[in-house]
């Protein structure tokens, strides 16, 4: 190879290495977290679904179940692709949506919403936005999953 071609190509991934060294720190590529509390888009359930309250304990079986719906088995697609692992709303798919998907981990936003609020959305979606429907999902699994998503959010 050509000595001076050599010298250039050293200078460029430098230069790269350099960019990269800057931007990982700086937040250039990372996404920003989530805001929190994080402003709701979905619409309010009918009032009789509204004021349901979750006919499951969250017994450790009821958890477990739910986290393998949330993580794995959900149809169309785990809730992990969106709202993440730790239910951060920070999922592989999360940034291709405004509004972002919903930060379970962020108490200010979710803990005042009630069950029925939240099993209707799931059930139904969010028109408009990222959020789809599951209405695949019985009603127990969504019930399941709403006891697991509630223990991720932090006191
Ligand atoms: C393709 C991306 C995507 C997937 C998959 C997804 N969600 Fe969402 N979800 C969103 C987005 C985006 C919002 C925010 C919608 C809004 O604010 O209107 C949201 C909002 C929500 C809300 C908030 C409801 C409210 O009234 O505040 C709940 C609960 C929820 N999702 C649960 C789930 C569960 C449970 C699953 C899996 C069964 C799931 N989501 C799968 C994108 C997704």
């Amino acid at each position: 190879m050509n000595y001076r071609i050599f010298k250039l190509r050293i200078g460029v991934s430098l230069g790269f290495v350099v960019i990269l060294g800057w931007s990982i720190p700086h937040g250039v590529l990372a996404e920003e977290p989530p805001q929190c509390p994080q402003p709701r888009f979905t619409q309010k359930a009918p009032d009789n679904i509204y004021n349901l309250k979750n006919p499951f304990e969250a017994t450790p079986e009821n958890l477990k179940k739910g986290k393998m719906l949330y993580q794995v088995r959900a149809k169309p697609m785990p809730c992990k692709h969106c709202h993440g692992v730790k239910g951060d709303g920070r999922g592989a798919m999360a940034g291709g949506f405004d509004p972002p998907p919903r930060d379970f981990t962020c108490t200010k936003t979710i803990k005042g919403v009630p069950d029925g609020q939240l099993f209707w959305i799931i059930e139904n979606g969010s028109p408009g936005t990222g959020m789809l429907s599951f209405k695949g999902l019985k009603d127990e699994h969504i019930w399941q999953i709403l006891l697991y998503v509630r223990q991720l959010a932090k006191e």
